[in-house]
């Protein structure tokens, strides 16, 4: 298993050539302030990161497009929305840990770290406002608003392992979901798409494999590895976030469904997953990532020729298929 999927239409040179003009306009972006959140910024760029959504920006433009600097204005906007959003996820879940380095929360403190994604949020903005596309600023703002929906969900399904599989699905749409959906309608929209289906397609494509990441993403929590993942493991379970693995064991398992409820204690957090390993629903999470990938691979199907296919495809295994 990998970080990303390898083949060979995604080491191409133009796109180590796209990635390495995003990296620059990322820098360009946050070294705008050069205050606290100036260098708190540049620090959560420098951690690093998959730039997946970015990838899918690149990937959702029609390939006679892929060259529009507003492509990477795009890309550029999408990946600092991305990072914006878990620096505050990190206050939200009091996250010690995020890409093997200390979070902003944990060794700055609520003030800075809520400030440090203020910085990062406004500076997504100012950089897709260079496009003087209104409809792309107002797309990613309605994200932003599906974005925090999704979050507040969170909150409320906190504690609550009777959390059905459709309540959590439906805000891992709005916190997942809807960004990576954005990233592929702003893609084929800055790359020159224009013809709705293809649009609608493209965003159903993103829809789903946002979906699909959010469950295995959900899935390494209970099984990752802290070295690969870069963040520590069970910190849903101890923040009782009813997420899909934990949701499905709590209805096998009493004492996952109790510590999910009331709370675990830290030395007990490796013995409750291990319970939820034991009750399969893992692999029935894992099942269920599939099936996102499949609808995922479905949308593709409406889509023309004059897109990257196999590509796309590939990264929408790419997504369930990795341990980071
Ligand atoms: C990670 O989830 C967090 C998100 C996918 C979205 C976070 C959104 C917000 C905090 C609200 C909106 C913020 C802005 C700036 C628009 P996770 O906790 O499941 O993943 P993790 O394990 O990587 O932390
Ligand atoms: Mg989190």
């Amino acid at each position: 298993m990998s970080a990303l999927p390898s083949v060979s239409s995604l080491a191409g040179p133009e796109l180590v050539d796209f990635r390495r003009r995003l990296e620059a306009r990322l820098e360009q972006a946050v070294s705008f302030a050069d205050g606290s959140s100036g260098r708190r910024g540049r620090e959560t760029l420098q951690a690093g990161g998959k730039r997946l959504r970015p990838l899918l920006v690149y990937l959702s433009s029609p390939l006679a497009g892929r060259g529009a600097p507003d492509l990477e204005r795009g890309a550029a906007a999408v990946e600092l929305v991305h990072m914006a959003s878990l620096v505050h996820d990190d206050v939200l879940d009091r996250a010690a840990l995020r890409r093997g380095l200390p979070t902003v929360w944990a060794t700055h403190g609520d003030a800075v770290a809520t400030a440090t994604g203020d910085y990062l949020f406004a500076r997504a903005f100012a950089v897709l406002a260079e496009t003087g596309n209104a409809p792309a600023s107002a797309l990613l703002a309605d994200c932003a608003l599906a974005l925090s929906r999704g979050e507040a969900l969170q909150k409320l399904q906190a504690r609550r392992p009777e959390t059905t599989p459709a309540e959590y699905l439906a805000r891992c749409t709005l916190k997942t979901g809807a960004l990576f959906a954005t990233a592929c309608v702003l893609g084929a929209r800055l790359g020159g798409a224009s013809d709705p289906g293809t649009v609608a397609a493209l965003h159903d494509y993103g829809r789903s494999l946002g979906l699909a990441f959010q469950v295995a993403d959900d899935v390494l929590d209970c099984d990752g590895t802290p070295e690969a993942t870069g963040k520590a493991l069970g910190t849903d379970l101890i923040d009782g976030t009813p997420t899909l693995p934990l949701l499905l064991a709590a209805r096998d398992d009493r004492v996952v469904a109790a510590a999910l409820r009331h709370g675990v204690r830290p030395a007990d957090v490796l013995g409750v997953l291990h319970r939820v390993g034991a009750t399969g629903a893992l692999e029935a999470a894992r099942a269920e990532a599939y099936r996102h990938v499949r609808a995922a691979e479905a949308a593709l199907e409406r889509l023309g020729d004059d897109f990257d296919l196999p590509a796309l495809g590939a990264v929408a295994h790419g997504v369930v298929n990795r341990d980071s």
